[in-house]
């Protein structure tokens, strides 16, 4: 499974590729708002840091403005992938971007037919929030899994991104399932790395080495 980065912070980039390679990266108008810098900069920067596809999200509410808007990130750099919503104009401007070439992300997707459009539309991949419909009383995972039967019933060929992952068992049951991508926040990517007894198990080898250190001096 890919694993990219939920974030629009360059030192979390930066970080966490620095421990492994990231996959790629998705940003969105709340993650460049909490850090307050100028989005397509941004975007520039982290195509210089991470080699893999970059999401850019259009903000625009129609199809052809949709475009305009991702044909100018597009122009950032050939990784930008353009994020646009799960509606009839996000798809019609994804066939737009598609037709030129321009990879497309379909994001804030709750529902097995809203992938199965956005595959129809030719869409590269497809975002799933697991989080905020577990927020809402549902299994978000679920929809991971129907989404992975529905895509391989056809053999669709769009990626699926979890998305809107909020710990670490999102993590593990998206793998399990076979989603292609999960996108973490930089406080889970961390959790990924953590156990109790790895820490336990470093103190005692190091507890036992200074002891035997002690014993030679003797
Ligand atoms: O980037 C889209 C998605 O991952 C947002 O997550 O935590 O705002 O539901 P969240």
């Amino acid at each position: 499974m890919k694993i990219f980065l939920d974030t629009a912070s360059i030192d979390e980039i930066k970080k966490a590729n620095g421990v492994i390679p990231l996959d790629g990266v998705t940003t969105n108008p709340s993650l460049i708002m909490k850090e307050g810098k100028d989005y397509k900069e941004t975007l520039k920067e982290i195509t210089k840091i991470v080699d893999g596809p970059i999401s850019a999200e259009t903000i625009s509410p129609d199809a052809a403005s949709m475009a305009r808007e991702g044909k100018d990130f597009a122009k950032i750099h050939k990784n930008i992938v353009i994020k646009v919503p799960m509606t009839p104009e996000g798809m019609k401007a994804c066939r737009i971007l598609t037709a030129q070439n321009i990879r497309v992300n379909t994001t804030l997707v709750f529902s097995a037919n809203q992938a199965l459009m956005a595959a129809k539309a030719g869409t590269f991949l497809v975002s799933p929030f697991i989080g905020r419909l577990d927020d809402i009383g549902q299994t978000g995972m679920d929809l991971i899994r129907e989404i992975k039967t529905i895509y391989s019933n056809y053999g669709y060929r769009t990626q699926i991104l979890a998305a809107s992952i909020r710990h670490p068992i999102h993590v593990k049951e998206a793998a399990l399932i076979g989603a292609d991508i999960c996108t973490l926040p930089y406080k889970v990517f961390e959790q990924l790395f953590q156990h109790s007894l790895t820490d336990s198990g470093i103190k005692k080898f190091l507890d036992d080495w200074d002891k035997l250190q002690k014993g030679l001096k003797k």
